[in-house]
């Protein structure tokens, strides 16, 4: 999400912190900042917005200093600002932290601290450590940051300098990457490897748990059992610029690979298995006017809005609201009834598009309750809204949204857990959806293992100008999500539709020039599913099928068929997303399109 490095050595540390910090700069940047050593002081500067601000707000300054560490923020915790940039320090000014990932258990710790009388100044997660790590002054940097680290629950790459210690800085792992870069008198670290490749191919990958001692002429890594080890670098062979896409060739692909991460991160901290429900903190200040909801409003544009029409059918199968979906873009022309206690949940990636933003004012004149489900902090959206959920899923920096749709839908789910607990679902089955939740990481890593069947499933299929994308129930709005990627990628005519409506106009279309992306898991669906697919077959149409059988009526079929993880109906359209995705993806490639930035479209839609 965020980007660190850390520098100490021989050189001033200032321009190759800067420069690292530009290397970092795609990964997110609403605020950056950075602490240099001069020898006896720590020289601290941080500035809101893209590293350029930060280099103004440096100008000329000439700081000697040949160790330091710097962070690159996409906020998580606490809107962007000055004072929320990292890097964080403590109370004394001795000690300063830049920090990727969450905290889970930070609530609880600056509590506990603020009553041992640490003065807080930013809204971040982060800063719970630095005053952690204080507790610990009259230890070693590396024993001090080990027991602080004792007593996290979350997710961290991390990177200390302290006052007292002029000549080491501290590094530590656990779910977030951190990489050491060995160089010739120098050794630096960073969140991401091409932060380093201007001064070193030779690299360290840290393993989760450790925690790294770096000075300017040796490093030394602390393993989780406590026990100094060895460890050889490797040499990187990449550029920078393909080290940022971490070797996939485009950021989509990297972006859908990224799914099992941002699975995980969605769920993060928020499922409470003994009550076998989920624990959302954004909608705490709300939860009372949430439960005695009855009628909810979504308002969403795009894939965003594709995931509040699941949304639909889970929060109405696990609650007992009324759910209705509505575009963004045709909010204010309907005359929506706002019952007592209607609330409408805003879905964006961005948290900026206009027409969302324009939806909720509307709904914020009528009185209702609104809530965002949103990616990026401190958008606007999440300043509007009463209350909300975000998705923790890091920048999306491919046009096509793939790992954020994921995780909304995640988050949808966790959402109807939480409503439906409160309500008639009982606590077995809250924990059996938890359950096929915990499996989705693992599940979608197997589905992207088989990516190269989907590559060759693209190239023979690319050449057909038309494509339906048809599902059922849960699986409808994934089957108008994989239409929409197909357009926006690989510029190929596709339309999704529910599979019963094909016989009502649309199966005319069909011969053996129109191809149909059918889904069809095992599930209360499927026989319809099977009848439909048969309609097509009847007609000389191609059918390419998603399931979870093995060998049922679908697999003989359909003329192509691409096997899913069984798990619940309800998490289905979570795995039978990813190869739609992949498909779009090669179709684009194998055609030669621009994939990162389609053309005529852009990542984020302020206009209406
Ligand atoms: C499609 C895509 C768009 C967005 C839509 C809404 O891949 O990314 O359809 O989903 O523009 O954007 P957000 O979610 O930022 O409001």
């Amino acid at each position: 999400m965020c980007g660190i490095v850390c520098y100490i050595g021989r050189q001033p540390a200032l321009p190759i912190l800067v420069e690292g910090l530009k290397r970092l700069e795609y990964r997110g940047y609403d605020s950056s900042g950075l602490a240099i050593h001069n020898g006896s002081e720590v020289q601290l500067v941080r500035e809101l917005g893209p590293i350029r601000n930060l280099e103004r707000k440096l100008g000329s300054s000439q700081w000697s200093g040949t160790s330091g560490i710097a962070h690159t923020r996409w906020a998580t915790h606490g809107a962007p600002s000055e004072e929320n940039a990292h890097p964080h320090g403590d109370c004394r000014g001795e000690i300063y932290v830049a920090h990727n990932g969450i905290i889970e258990n930070y609530r609880e710790l600056k509590s506990d601290l603020e009553r041992r009388g640490h003065c807080f100044r930013s809204q971040t997660d982060t800063e719970v450590l630095a005053h952690l790590i204080e507790e610990f002054q009259d230890s070693s940097l590396e024993e001090a940051t080990q027991q602080a680290l004792e007593r996290v629950i979350g997710t961290y790459g991390l990177a200390i300098l302290s006052r007292k210690f002029p000549d080491k800085l501290v590094v530590a792992r656990r779910g977030s990457p951190i990489i050491l870069g060995i160089g010739a008198g120098e050794t630096l670290a960073a969140s991401d490897v091409s932060a380093l490749l201007r001064h070193t191919r030779k690299v360290i990958y840290l393993q989760d748990g450790e925690i790294a001692v770096l000075e300017q002429d040796r490093f030394r890594i602390l393993s989780h059992q406590q026990k100094w080890i060895r460890r050889s670098p490797e040499t990187v062979e990449w550029d920078s610029e393909a080290a940022e896409m971490q070797g996939y060739p485009h950021f989509m692909l990297k972006e859908i690979h990224e799914q099992p991460e941002a699975i995980q991160n969605a769920m993060r901290g928020r499922l409470l298995w003994e009550e076998g429900t989920a624990k959302l903190g954004g909608l705490e200040a709300v939860a009372d006017r949430l439960r005695q909801a009855r009628h909810m409003i979504i308002v969403s544009c795009g894939s965003s809005y594709f995931a509040g029409l699941l949304g639909r059918y889970v929060l109405e199968r696990l609650t007992s609201l009324s759910v209705e979906v509505e575009l963004a873009s045709e909010f204010r022309y309907r005359k929506l009834n706002f019952r007592k206690g209607t609330v409408v949940l805003a879905i964006s990636q961005s948290g900026e598009t206009a027409d969302t933003l324009a939806a909720i004012r509307e709904a914020k004149r009528k009185g209702a309750l609104v809530l965002g489900l949103v990616n990026v902090v401190g958008s606007t959206l999440t300043r509007e809204t009463d209350a909300g959920v975000y998705n923790h899923a890091g920048p999306e920096i491919g046009v096509a949204s793939t790992k954020t749709f994921i995780s909304q839908m995640v988050i949808l789910h966790l959402i109807a857990l939480f409503l439906g607990r409160q309500q008639e679902v009982p606590i077995a089955e809250g924990q059996r959806i938890q359950e096929g939740l915990q499996k989705l990481p693992d599940q979608v890593r197997h589905i992207l293992s088989r990516q190269d069947r989907i590559s060759d499933l693209a190239r023979r299929y690319c050449g057909y100008h038309h494509f339906f994308y048809l599902g059922r129930k849960y699986n409808y709005p994934v089957a108008l999500e994989g239409a929409l990627k197909l357009k926006e990628i690989a510029y190929l005519h596709a339309e999704g539709y529910a599979a019963g409506e094909m016989k009502h106009g649309p199966l005319a279309l069909i011969d053996e020039e129109f191809p149909s992306v059918c889904i069809v898991p095992r599930d209360s669906s499927y026989e319809k599913m099977v009848s439909n697919v048969q309609e097509i077959k009847a007609r000389r149409g191609k059918v390419i099928a998603l399931t979870s059988e093995q060998d049922g009526d679908i697999c003989s079929l359909a003329d192509e068929v691409f096997p899913l993880p069984s798990n619940l109906e309800i998490l289905t359209p979570i795995l039978a997303v990813v190869p739609l995705q992949l498909f779009a993806y090669y179709a684009a490639l194998h055609r030669g399109c621009e994939i990162d930035r389609p053309r005529n479209l852009a990542k984020s839609v302020t206009v209406e």
